[in-house]
């Protein structure tokens, strides 16, 4: 996927927006990329799809959000076929291709949201017909952010303290979980790691950490364990979103390389902490 501007820049200007401006709609040029975007990143196990809410008169209530989305005039819609593949891996990739599609409408101006549970399944099933074993795995509005947030926004970032990311000694580790990872260890990795650590996840949890190993950096993921299928699905997915942010941002540096799965660490898992994969220098 090609990006405008520098992939750094995007990581750093991406936010959650909920309220939008529903006075300006989006370019006809840009949704028309966005559109083959989502075609072009369609795999066998999920496609998406967008879908307007337009023929009402205002853009309230367009789409079932529960209140949490205003303003906005499309939504992207990302569905999995649960017959393609295994779970965890699915939702990892389907992560880390939802989160570059986020980015793509980043790099062109316009503000999103991950979302996996304030929406309305049904009433969107209304709109977008599922095949057979499909499901809805997230919806993100699409749009011009407004300049006044409502206060239910501001509320939304600062229960999950959207704008704090934990530190990166809580994060990054070297060969143990014990050893915190010096920042001069990482050479030209540690701007990767940076970007790494701006995903954004699931009710900004960051379930996401990494052990450097030699020359290979071990991504794992604490696993929410409560129970509900989409709370496991969103950790592998937050998983995928770390494993976007950093490849992307190697590639603009420079850096080759690529996550390849340790057949020793694969299915590693110690308390609620899985071993998801391992970038390897080439
Ligand atoms: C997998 C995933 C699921 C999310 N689900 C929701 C959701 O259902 N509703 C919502 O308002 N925000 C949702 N979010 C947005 C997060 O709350 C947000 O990314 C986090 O607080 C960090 O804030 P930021 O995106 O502005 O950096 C989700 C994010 C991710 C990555």
């Amino acid at each position: 996927m090609k990006f405008n501007q520098s992939i750094v820049e995007i990581i750093t200007k991406r936010r959650s927006v909920r309220t939008y401006d529903a006075t300006k709609n989006i370019e006809m040029n840009k949704v028309k990329v966005i559109k083959e975007t989502l075609i072009e990143e369609r795999t066998a196990g999920f496609r998406f799809d967008v879908v307007s809410f337009y023929e009402l008169k205002t853009r309230k209530e367009r789409l079932g959000t529960y209140g949490f989305i205003k303003g906005a005039e499309l939504f992207m819609v990302g569905i999995i076929n649960d017959d393609y593949g295994d779970r965890k891996n699915q939702s990892i990739d389907f992560g880390r291709t939802f989160e570059r599609i986020i980015l793509k409408a980043t790099d062109l101006g316009l503000g999103t949201c991950w979302m996996v549970s304030t929406f309305n399944r049904k009433q969107l099933g209304q709109k977008i017909i599922l095949r057979d074993h499909e499901h809805f795995a997230i919806v993100s509005p699409l749009g011009y952010s407004a300049l006044k947030k409502r206060p239910v926004e501001r509320i939304m970032r600062q229960l999950p303290k959207s704008d704090q990311r934990k530190h990166w000694e809580e994060l990054f580790f070297h060969n143990d979980f014990k050893t915190p990872l010096a920042r001069e260890d990482t050479g030209e990795y540690r701007i990767a790691l940076e970007m790494l650590r701006l995903s954004p996840s699931a009710a900004n949890t960051q379930p996401w950490r990494i052990i450097k190993q030699n020359d290979g950096y071990n991504l794992y993921v604490i696993k929410d364990n409560r129970g509900e299928r989409h709370v496991i699905d969103c950790n592998y997915n937050d998983a995928g979103i770390a494993m976007c942010h950093f490849e992307l941002t190697a590639e603009e540096i420079g850096l080759s390389g690529e996550w390849k799965l340790d057949p020793l660490k694969n299915n590693a898992r110690e308390n609620k902490i899985e071993y998801v994969s391992t970038w390897k220098s080439m």
